[in-house]
């Protein structure tokens, strides 16, 4: 049986980690949404459509939209997919605090979602795929088999992004990811389209106290149950 896997949850809660870990050990696609949210506010960035007040120039992204081409490439030293912004690598980019305290904006602009979307639709004509992000389970596939909902406590998650960046040798400091994961919070549940919940046949998970390898278990016994 080749299914959709829908995983949805608050920022930095490691619904990634869980997903592509799934997809590898059932050798499903993954797709990282947030990664395509994020690549739209890396362009935005580089091509100064934020006001001073952060707020987006929605009229000249609109115009700039056909121009944007987000694609994965599968990294065969990770075994993960990296994004990649009109063919060029943009996985370690996406991934600075600068881009983070961007995206909620831009995610909240109705033609970007619907854009994006409509290609994440259009991924998932090929089942066998895992699919991580904020409306996976109620806007993007409503009809996807295995639907599960991801939190734990803003402070956890905060710790884990830190760490996570810190690995990565891009210190920051865990106030301002506190500050960030908390503002993405309001943001992602308040927006007019597409608010960040859970699907009324999601399963949920509070994975504040839980290791990797728990987390990795339960999701596989969801998948074999
Ligand atoms: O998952 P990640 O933290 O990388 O997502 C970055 C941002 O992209 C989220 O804070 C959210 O604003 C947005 N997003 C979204 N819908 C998705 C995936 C991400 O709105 N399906």
């Amino acid at each position: 049986k080749k299914i959709i896997i829908a995983i949805d949850g608050y920022s930095s809660c490691g619904k990634s980690t869980m997903a592509k870990d799934l997809a590898r050990e059932i050798g499903y696609i993954y797709v990282d949404t947030g990664a395509m949210y994020r690549a739209v506010t890396l362009y935005a960035l580089r091509k100064d459509l934020f006001r001073p007040d952060g707020s987006v120039k929605t009229g000249e992204l609109e115009a700039c939209m056909p121009d944007i081409d987000i694609s994965f490439r599968l990294n065969k030293e990770t075994m993960r997919p990296d994004t990649y912004l009109n063919g060029e690598l943009i996985e370690h980019e996406i991934r600075t605090l600068e881009v983070s305290s961007h995206v909620s904006p831009i995610a909240a602009v109705p033609f970007v979602r619907h854009a994006l979307v409509a290609q994440q639709q259009q991924m998932g004509k090929e089942k066998g795929i895992v699919m991580d992000g904020r409306d996976i389970g109620t806007t993007v596939f409503p009809h996807a088999e295995l639907k599960i909902f991801v939190t734990a406590s803003a402070e956890v998650r905060a710790q884990r992004r830190f760490d996570e960046l810190k690995a990565k040798g891009m210190p920051a400091r865990f106030n301002d990811i506190l500050r960030n994961v908390q503002e993405r919070d309001y943001i992602d549940t308040h927006r007019e389209i597409s608010p960040l919940r859970r699907a009324e046949d999601a399963i949920l998970l509070d994975n504040s106290n839980m290791t990797i390898d728990q987390q990795r278990q339960w999701l596989i016994d969801r998948y074999n149950e």
